[in-house]
């Protein structure tokens, strides 16, 4: 990296790229017409309410409202600078950056990443001075060389240590405050947020600090703090030790997943170096879509009691759309009161591995618990664990899989396969529906919303040419040359953009806006749905908004030059002017 990427290869590159194929290698998605559409990995969905339009450049979720084009994505998704983003795509397309000489480009998470990756240093150091915290980390059996290669630290009593140490001036306060490690209080002041705790830095996939957890020395509550969610740190898709098993691994054959940092680490000091965990929340679907990633075997392994029983079941929940054919997923119960770390220091890593390979399949498991507590035997019995495995199975995507589960499952309720098929497409036909007029009348809603809210021409013209950016080539740009109404300033800029480069498409125009504070409100209206039959003439509605915009303008100047002839006289020109635009307005 050695300078400015010029604005021209932005241009290029962001008309190159292929939104699909950038998506696509992380997060499944699905043909839908002309567009693809996927699960959200910005919030937690269920349905793919996620569409990615290939011709736009643009993806859209009609759930949360994420948006934006294939250097967004990244930028979010990877948590990367906008810089980064040009630079992994460039990358990935295989071509080489002009770089121009002699600027620094600013790299606007870099200094986040800077300053906790000098934080976690500092912590680690802070480790070295303190005997207590040493002595409970050997108590808990931890070497130093495996504290070392998790990095793990020490936040010593105090309130000021890192205000002191790296809130030096406002703006370090505010990026301290922004990661989390600094919590603000009345007057201006800032105190620590994590005191007297062993803390475990966590690292995204690229290895670089993202935040922490802590753990608290003695008997005070909570056991645990996190860094809350910050730009760099959303707990619900990291997953704690991936990193750390990537350098470790060669090959990584096979993944655990445990609760807590410390059942990763005592399992990393006993040799098993694939645990990941998941921070204490439940597994979502960015977690399957990294785990699955980088290997078909996942097994799950959680505490010995009914938090960990429950934690299981709402993971074997989540797991079931991600089931395809070689995919295995086993779950792994360990006695009450263990968790993994006290069963392998009980046990050895010999013993912990064979109770991974004698892990319930996931199958096992969904029958096991389906048919607990229900007396099979009785048609009433049976019939409801037909109702309750429906809405499960009809997650599974199809394959053999679901064959096998389905044929598993008739035997236990004594209905043939394929009426329980039948039941079960039965129960998904229904919840689509639901569904789809769930979405018909949202849609309604909406369309009467918009009727009431009179949307301005300006944002309506705005939001044609950001759809169909090449009816900007012959847009009549002096209809609006003069208008001063809100928006009518950007409409001329984007037109004016178009004009200048005639193939630009929606993203293109939208990385054009990235700095400018209305770059989101275009990202809003690039969304909008418009139209889709044959009627709708984009081009023509474009030209009747600049006309009705070229109309206002003049009917407001005509008021003006007159109500100005009412106090004083009008110069010679404005009197050219008005009659110019009172006889323009007859013809
Ligand atoms: N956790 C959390 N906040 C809490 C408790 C737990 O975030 N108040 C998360 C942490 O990621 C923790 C995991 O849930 O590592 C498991 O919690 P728990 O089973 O209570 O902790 P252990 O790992 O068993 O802790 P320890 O062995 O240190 O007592
Ligand atoms: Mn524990």
């Amino acid at each position: 990296m050695s300078g400015l990427i010029p604005q021209h290869f932005i241009d290029d590159l962001i008309a190159r790229v292929d939104i699909v194929e950038v998506m696509g290698n992380r997060i499944q998605l699905k043909k839908a017409g002309k567009e693809f559409k996927s699960v959200c990995p910005f919030h937690d969905d269920s349905n793919p309410s996620l569409t990615i339009s290939p011709v736009k450049g643009f993806y859209h979720c009609f759930s949360c409202g994420a948006h934006g084009t294939a250097v967004g994505f990244l930028m979010n998704y990877e948590h990367l600078s906008f810089v980064e983003a040009i630079e992994s795509l460039a990358s990935n397309l295989g071509i080489e950056i002009p770089y121009e000489k002699n600027q620094q480009p600013i790299k606007k998470n870099n200094n986040l990443f800077d300053l906790l990756e000098r934080i976690q240093a500092h912590y680690q150091l802070e480790l070295k001075n303190d005997e207590p915290a040493i002595e409970y980390l050997k108590n808990r059996g931890i070497t130093g060389k495996i504290a070392k290669r998790f990095n793990v630290g020490y936040a010593p009593s105090g309130w000021r240590n890192i205000m002191d140490s790296f809130g030096k001036s406002s703006t370090e306060i505010e990026k301290l405050t922004t990661l989390g490690l600094v919590i603000p209080k009345d007057n201006n002041n800032h105190y620590d947020r994590f005191r007297e705790r062993i803390m475990f830095p966590i690292r995204d996939n690229r290895g670089r600090f993202i935040g922490f957890g802590g753990r608290i020395l003695n008997q005070d509550q909570p056991k645990y703090l996190n860094s809350p969610e910050t730009p760099l740190f959303h707990k619900g898709r990291e997953l704690y030790g991936l990193y750390e098993c990537q350098q470790a691994l060669r090959k990584i054959e096979r993944l655990v997943v445990v609760e807590g940092y410390m059942d990763v680490i005592s399992l990393a000091q006993h040799g098993i170096d694939y645990a990941v965990a998941s921070m204490g929340t439940a597994t979502t679907d960015d977690h399957f879509n990294r785990l699955f990633r980088l290997t078909d075997y996942i097994y799950f392994c959680f505490d010995g009691d009914q938090a960990g029983l429950d934690a299981a079941w709402r993971a074997l929940n989540n797991a079931l759309k991600h089931i395809r054919e070689g995919r295995q997923i086993k779950f792994v119960f360990l006695p009450e009161n263990d968790d993994p770390d006290t069963f392998i220091k009980k046990n050895s890593a010999a013993i912990f591995e064979k109770e991974l390979d004698n892990g319930k399949d996931l199958s096992d498991f969904l029958i096991d618990k389906l048919t607990k507590d229900i007396d099979i035997k009785s048609i009433d019995g049976r019939a409801r664990l037909a109702e309750q495995a429906k809405p499960l199975i009809s997650v599974i995507p199809e394959g053999i899989f679901k064959e096998l589960i389905i044929d598993k499952l008739s035997q236990s309720v004594g209905l043939s396969s394929k009426k329980l098929t039948s039941l079960i497409t039965e129960h998904k036909n229904k919840s689509l529906k639901i569904a789809a007029e769930q979405k018909q009348r949202i849609f309604n809603q909406k369309i009467i919303k918009n009727k009431k809210e009179k949307t301005s021409i300006t944002k309506k013209a705005i939001t044609l040419i950001l759809n169909y950016p090449s009816i900007g080539r012959e847009a009549k740009l002096n209809l609006i040359e003069k208008n001063n109404e809100p928006g009518t300033e950007i409409l001329r800029k984007l037109i004016q953009t178009i004009q200048k480069k005639p193939d630009i498409n929606t993203a293109g125009l939208i990385e054009f806006w990235r700095n400018d504070s209305e770059g989101k409100f275009l990202g809003q209206l690039a969304s909008k749905e418009l139209p889709k039959n044959d009627e709708f003439n984009a081009q023509a509605e474009m030209n009747d908004c600049l006309i009705q915009l070229n109309k206002s303008y003049i009917k407001t100047r005509i008021t003006s030059l007159i109500d100005k002839q009412r106090n004083e006289d009008l110069s010679s020109d404005e009197r050219k002017e008005l009659n110019e635009l009172i006889n323009s307005r007859k013809s």
